[in-house]
């Protein structure tokens, strides 16, 4: 009786004109509807993304005024489940959030640490779509990572700021489900005061439009992106826009403080991605480029389309390994972090690549120069094809991930090594990878037994023999 009259009441709420609410299964057989996990299954990061849905789109709007650091956002999430849900959870630090919707109706929402969960007014059923709208407002906190990760994030600068969110900083300055495995396309509306550029990932989605003082800078991703590429850079920049001699648009921006520098990332960034595409198959995105910026990071980020150095000018061997990562690391994505060594080995490789290419040393030179070290070195420790949670970045994951690759190519010869590349970056184009996947290939395009290979380099706690 009282589901009759619920019944009853609800169709009896329904206007005339819309169709009734209820197309997909019934609000009985959701009645098993549970939450998301809080985490995307990820052992190493168990907080890190989300469980029961799948991201296929962002459209971040946010508006940041340098002068008082104040961001305030409207990210709109258009996902599909993987299981009915009664309540899902999306990554986000700081900030206060005013109001969350699913499918435009006003929708419950808690938040513990990164976890911001939110309960849909009705459950949504395995595989529906749906979209979830968050608004939020506040002042940015990168992470500071005193370990070995330093500060990545949303990083306010003196004129703007820098974001580089390298593995998990996206939850600094959007709502997502944080983690690689979890790949959409984006759109981006970034609003900040007229004179100040806004660098996101892809392409320019047309000019940038004033009113009162602040401009509205908008960009789009068409391909899939893992969220730690996602970039909103902003500040006071010089740029220099075209083509790279294949005809890849191209486009180069420095703080003024690295003006000097304008010419040769253009350049060089150019040219480094024409030559890998004829190493590693087509250019997967839809333009290339680099940023500098002023922030002393330390580092340098691979984000999508526009890989960020923090702080210092790069040179060739950087370039040519950032841009490798648009195929090893963006293109094709890690599933688990412990596989990093899928994109930094690979683009550390790159850089021994490019030396070669440019007559500066053979690979074959830099990995007997690196076999060379001492009996003691920490890289013979660290086995590189398992990542550690608390050390991701080791060197051991660049050098001797690169080391790995050279010993393969000498184990296939250059010919099957070349075209094992070429077959990775086409069959996983846009997707998520895993070491084995790698290994299998290998395996399958050379008819050897690599195991004892990638074994003694990847996975053992000491230099191999
Ligand atoms: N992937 C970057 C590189 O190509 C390293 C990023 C390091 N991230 C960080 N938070 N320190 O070398
Ligand atoms: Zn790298």
């Amino acid at each position: 009786v009282a589901l009759l009259v619920a019944l009853v009441s609800a169709l009896a709420c329904t206007p005339a004109d819309q169709p009734p609410p209820s197309t997909g299964p019934t609000a009985a057989a959701l009645s098993d509807a549970r939450a998301g996990a809080a985490g995307i299954g990820d052992a190493d990061f168990p907080n890190d993304g989300n469980g029961g849905y799948d991201v296929a789109h962002y459209g971040i709007s946010i508006d940041y005024t340098p002068a008082d650091k104040r961001l305030s956002g409207i990210t709109t999430i258009t996902a599909a489940a993987t299981q009915d849900l009664s309540s899902f959870n999306l990554d986000l630090t700081g900030y206060d959030v005013s109001g969350v919707t699913v499918d435009d109706e006003a929708a419950t929402f808690s938040r513990q640490g990164q976890e911001l969960t939110v309960r849909p007014a009705r459950p949504i059923a395995d595989d529906d779509r749906f979209t979830v709208r968050v608004s939020y407002a506040g002042t940015p906190q990168p992470v500071r990572n005193s370990a070995n990760l330093g500060t990545y994030g949303f990083i306010p600068t003196r004129d703007g700021a820098f974001v580089t969110a390298e593995p998990n900083g996206a939850k600094t300055w959007f709502p997502s489900n944080d983690h690689p495995a979890d790949k959409a396309t984006f759109d981006f509306a970034i609003t900040v005061p007229a004179g100040l550029t806004a660098l996101a990932n892809g392409e320019l989605a047309g000019r940038p439009t004033t009113a009162s003082g602040r401009t509205t800078w908008r960009w789009r991703e068409k391909q899939p992106m893992a969220t730690y590429l996602a970039t909103a850079t902003l500040g006071t920049f010089e740029l220099r826009e075209g083509r790279t001699a294949a005809g890849i648009p191209l486009l180069a921006a420095v703080d003024p403080a690295f003006r000097s520098s304008l010419d040769k990332v253009y350049t060089v960034s150019g040219e480094v991605t024409d030559y890998w595409a004829t190493v590693f198959g087509p250019y997967p995105f839809g333009s290339t480029g680099g940023v500098v910026d002023d922030f002393a990071t330390g580092y340098a980020l691979e984000n999508q389309t526009k890989p960020m150095y923090g702080g210092f000018a790069p040179d060739e061997a950087i370039i040519a390994h950032e841009l490798a990562h648009q195929w090893f690391g963006d293109s094709l994505s890690i599933r688990r972090w412990k596989d990093l060594w899928l994109n930094e080995g690979f683009a550390t490789y790159a850089e021994w690549l490019w030396a070669e290419h440019k007559g500066k040393g053979t690979a074959e030179a830099t990995f007997q120069r690196n076999l060379a070290r001492p009996a003691d070195d920490p890289i013979w420790a660290y086995p590189p094809g398992r990542a550690k949670p608390d050390d991701l970045f080791n060197q051991s994951v660049y050098t001797r991930g690169a080391m790995a690759l050279h010993a393969l190519r000498k184990a296939v010869g250059d010919d099957t090594f070349f075209k094992l590349l070429r077959a990775w970056t086409a069959e996983h184009r846009y997707s998520n990878v895993t070491t084995e996947q790698f290994v299998a290939l290998a395996e399958k395009m050379s008819g050897k037994d690599l195991g004892p290979l990638f074994d003694a380099w990847l996975h053992e706690p000491r230099r191999p023999a």
